[in-house]
């Protein structure tokens, strides 16, 4: 059994730990292992990389020390989906093509019998239609979104919603010294998981999130509210993809072949809220940083055991499934129906409820 690993989409920590369990299960078994570069990069177009290693042998040296490092030993890309492959036309225009059937036939050609890909929503539907046209494979859950449904967490999450709420304590102390607003911005796409959960735990005083579309006149109000019982501050958390009631998320930019790229809706909170309330504001813009760092011992420990559950997957036949947490086992999950929908925050569920009971205002 020749077996492949890939990671895809942005990196989260916690993803080498899962590359180390799954190499470890695997050589242990007796199995060869190969890393592909940056996605399916490395096996696409392996021109890239001058020294022939757009896929590399994985053995016990290549895995070692690796588990509680954040990002990805075998590098990562969001460019290039191979189902929606951009190409440029003779005239300069760039269309899409379906390359999943020739990337099948790359890993035949490479003997590599299955594929282990850890990753987000997109790489999960890429699994999903490589799974289809024939290939042997089981998808990882991973992003620090939290937004992948039919698991109860992905790794990454935890770690991010930790040092979100590190940062979050730390700009108490200028709210407070200063009596202004302090708006931080945490990452957050379709979801605002990492903006609830680091958000409640920091104390902050309001929390934006895309699922609760705001009016910033509702947070203006519990900000009056605070000062006239001499509380001359408030913290705001808000999700990149928050928008306002009636209106849309704030994006930076779109390149060819990327999802659009989010941005500017915590400075955007800043302005309005300060003239609402008259008081000065500021903005911290947390972005990559939630990504980046040593995983949390519960993104190790989840990774290893989505890792070395893949194997044991593929051992016992089952491909064309996701590895999925469902507390308290590992279990498998169909891709088909892993992808079917985004896991997003229920504005009636329990833990807003429960925000809103302490005088968490969401802007609604
Ligand atoms: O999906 C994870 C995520 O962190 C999103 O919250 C964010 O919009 C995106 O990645 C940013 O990706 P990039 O690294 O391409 O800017």
């Amino acid at each position: 059994m020749r077996i492949a690993i890939s990671t895809g989409g942005g990196d989260a920590p916690g993803l080498n730990a899962v590359i180390r369990a799954a190499t470890l299960s695997a050589l242990r078994r007796g199995w060869e292992v190969v890393g592909i570069r940056d996605g399916f990069t490395g096996l696409m177009s392996p021109e890239k990389y001058p020294d022939g290693d757009g896929v590399i042998t994985m053995d016990l040296n290549r895995v070692r020390g690796i588990g509680h490092l954040g990002g990805t030993i075998l590098g990562s890309t969001n460019i290039g989906n191979p189902s929606e492959y951009p190409q440029q036309q003779p005239d300069g225009t760039w269309i899409n093509v379906d390359r999943i059937e020739e990337l099948v036939g790359m890993f035949g050609s490479a003997g590599i019998d299955a594929l282990v890909t850890i990753g987000g929503d997109g790489s999960l539907s890429i699994a999903r239609r490589l799974a289809e046209a024939g290939l042997s494979v089981v998808g990882v859950p991973k992003t620090i979104d939290n937004d992948l449904d039919n698991t109860s967490a992905t790794f990454g999450f935890d770690t991010a919603v930790q040092f979100a709420t590190d940062c979050i304590d730390r700009v108490f102390s200028t709210a407070t010294s200063h009596s202004r607003i302090m708006v931080v911005e945490v990452m957050g796409r379709y979801a605002g998981w990492i903006a609830l959960h680091s958000g409640i735990a920091a104390a902050a005083h309001a929390i934006l999130i895309p699922e609760i579309p705001f009016d910033l006149h509702n947070v203006a109000e519990m900000i009056g509210r605070r000062s006239a019982r001499q509380a001359n501050f408030a913290v705001v958390v808000v999700a990149e993809g928050a928008m306002p009631r009636g209106g849309a998320r704030a994006v930076t930019g779109k390149a060819i072949g990327q999802a659009e790229r989010l941005g500017g809706i915590g400075e955007r909170v800043a302005a309005e809220l300060a003239l609402l309330t008259g008081k000065e504001a500021r903005t911290v813009v947390l972005g990559h940083l939630l990504r980046g760092g040593n995983p949390t011992a519960f993104d190790r420990l989840l990774g290893t055991r989505f890792g070395a559950a893949a194997v044991r997957a593929l051992e016992a036949g089952h491909d064309g499934v996701m590895v999925a947490l469902n507390p308290p086992v590992v279990d498998y999950v169909p891709l088909a129906e892993a992808t079917a929908q985004m896991r997003v925050v229920d504005p009636n569920g329990d833990t807003v409820v429960s925000a809103k009971d302490l005088g968490i205002s969401f802007g609604d």
